[in-house]
């Protein structure tokens, strides 16, 4: 445990609105701060900062807690690591006295083991043994500075080079498995994971090298890549490559391209602003992180039909966190880095600049589907350009490509908009159904599910506690007193009991109760429910009359509890029950 001095300290200059404020846009509104949510897609604030007590809830999501939660979660972060991060911010050393927090010391040391690994793969590569690999990645185009710049390097042939390597520098056989840069073997020994391939080292935007895709060479026997698999300090859906060089460009827009060879190549040709998904199709994770740093990107994905596919789901994820999109159409080359390679990085740029958004996109596709020079051809173009309209969130793009459209195929623009009307009511209708089924879906993955539960077995009793922890925050003065009328066991979800718990120990003890201190204490799920009290004791306050009144629910529903309890006993327990009433009445 740290000590109260230290977080006292963190607590007094962690200014909560600055530290949110710099991952989520805030606008005041009365004493507090609102904005988008940064752990779910929203269009309407419901995000909500209380700079009073330092915590934050939405309305949607029911995501809450104090800073350190909100670190630990948009950071993804344990306990201590957040503390040190907040720490590192505000300029001041954590006391280093404890250090058996092991899910901390796990993740430094793979953070160390890819980076001795990286440094290890770029020497080979740079190396004599590297020789075959350095020829292939000149086949490829790759000039010597760009492979230093993003520390490429290659795993030589065999089975035990990394692994001997970093054996000898003290690293544990368990250690460099849960790294992923070696497996276990079957007679318990370990084997390196990446064995004869060019190596992409991943870093994310501390710098850290969190993992590895490793690419084969000419054999075309393997798997093209190896990666990394998830592990305490990888998750590929949360991070993207090159985003650690990207978002320091000075460009307005960034690229989205598919894979690393893409990426380094267009970072070769000039463009210091290309970053790409690490193997996976783009998530929204990594849509809301990208719009941290920019409101536009142009999607460079392969020309095939995957990349098609994977264009379609990123335009849509990007509509949902606000991120406009435009679409880079690559021809005569299958993707950037084969593009770059072929015509040069001039040509790629008027590329960029000519890249359209969705809508045109679509159009065009939908254009080279249908002979416009017959009628049935331009009807079926039509009711797909109509439906395609509907799809369009700007009524000024919608506006601009009806005109042309009905300009080009010379039909009354009135008729058009008619259909249009339509569509956009029936697509209305099914947006509205669809969000009500995702709403219903999120709540009950949602973390409050299990404190829902109880609060549909016991809606009244929640409430109560609920109400009765409110007071105590807003009444520090009266735990003694409450203490002395209701205890912890009384309460009934086992979420309030430990909150209760932890502010009437604090309180009692004559320390102060706020959140920082708190949540050294209480686990993510009861910070949550302690700020989601803390956002409606904002608009109603608990005082001692409402107080009173939820002890009376909570002493009752112990009494009705004791009945039912003793409704279970076996007939001859039943007896000795009656029987020790009575005796307890004479
Ligand atoms: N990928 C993967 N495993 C595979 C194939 C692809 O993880 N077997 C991921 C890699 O992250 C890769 C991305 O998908 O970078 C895009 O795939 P692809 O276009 O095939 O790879 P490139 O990086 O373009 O590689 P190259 O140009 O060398 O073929
Ligand atoms: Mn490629």
């Amino acid at each position: 445990m740290l000590p109260e001095s230290f977080l006292n300290e963190l607590k007094y200059r962690c200014d909560v609105e600055q530290i949110i404020g710099s991952y989520v846009q805030l606008r005041r509104r009365g004493r507090n701060l609102t904005g988008l949510c940064p752990f779910h897609s929203e269009k309407t604030p419901s995000f909500t900062v209380y700079p009073e007590n330092q915590s934050f809830y939405c309305f949607g999501c029911g995501a809450g807690g104090d800073i350190v939660t909100f670190i630990r979660r948009i950071e993804n972060l344990d306990y201590m690591e957040a503390i040190r991060f907040l720490a590192d911010r505000v300029g001041m050393q954590v006391p280093e006295n404890d250090l058996d927090d092991g899910a901390h010391r796990l993740r430094m040391r793979i953070l160390e083991i890819n980076r001795e690994s990286a440094r290890f793969f770029h020497k080979a590569l740079m190396s004599e043994a590297g020789r075959e690999a350095r020829a292939y990645l000149i086949g490829r185009g790759l000039g010597k500075p760009i492979i230093v710049r993003f520390g490429i390097g290659y795993a030589p042939p065999g089975w035990q080079n990394l692994t001997d390597h970093l054996t000898r520098l003290g690293y544990t056989p368990d250690e460099l498995v849960a790294a992923g840069v070696a497996n276990r073997g079957r007679s318990g020994g370990c084997y390196d994971v990446f064995r004869n391939r060019v190596i992409f080292p991943i870093i994310d935007l501390r710098g850290g090298v969190i993992g590895f895709g490793g690419r084969r060479l000419n054999d075309a026997d393997n798997p093209k890549y190896v990666n990394t698999g998830e592990n305490p300090v990888y998750k590929k859906g949360r991070n993207l490559y090159a985003l650690n060089f990207a978002k320091n460009t000075k460009r307005q827009e960034l690229l989205l391209a598919e894979g690393y060879m893409d990426v380094v190549a267009i970072h070769q040709g000039g463009f210091d602003n290309a970053i790409a998904g690490l193997g996976t199709a783009l998530t929204s994770d990594q849509a809301r992180l990208i719009s941290g740093y920019t409101q536009s990107v142009v999607l460079c994905y392969d020309s095939d039909e995957a990349g098609q596919k994977a264009t379609r789901k990123a335009v849509r994820l990007f509509d949902e966190v606000g991120v406009r999109t435009r679409i880079l159409t690559i021809t005569g080359a299958k993707d950037p880095d084969e593009f770059i390679k072929k015509f040069g990085s001039d040509r790629f740029q008027l590329l960029i600049q000519g890249s359209s958004s969705a809508a045109e996109f679509e159009i065009a596709k939908l254009r080279s589907q249908h002979d416009l020079e017959t009628a049935e051809g331009r009807v079926a173009f039509l009711q797909g350009f109509v439906r395609l309209m509907a799809a369009t969130p700007s009524p000024i793009e919608r506006e601009v490509y009806i005109s042309k459209i009905c300009r080009e195929l010379q039909i009354d623009k009135q008729a058009v908009s008619v259909q249009l009307e339509a569509a956009l009511k029936k697509r209305q209708r099914n947006d509205q159904q669809r969000q009500d089924r995702e709403l219903g879906t999120f709540a009950a993955q949602s973390p409050s599910a299990r404190t829902d539960f109880e609060k549909q077995r016991h809606p009244r009793e929640v409430l109560a506690e609920e109400g009765l922890i409110a007071y105590l925050l807003r009444s520090p003065d009266k735990a003694g007193w409450l203490a002395s009328q209701v205890e912890p066991r009384q309460l009934v979800s086992p979420v309030d009991r430990d909150i209760y718990a932890a502010l009437l120990q604090r309180l009692l003890a004559g320390q102060d109760a706020d959140m920082m201190v708190l949540s050294a204490q209480l686990d993510e799920e009861r910070m949550r429910k302690l700020s989601e009290i803390l956002s409606r004791q904002d608009s109603v306050a608990v005082g001692d009359d409402a107080a009173r009144d939820y002890i009376r629910v909570l002493t009752a529903a112990e009494k009705a509890k004791t009945i039912e309890e003793a409704g279970k006993l076996q007939d001859e327990e039943w007896k000795r029950y009656i029987a020790s009433l009575n005796a307890g009445k004479k």
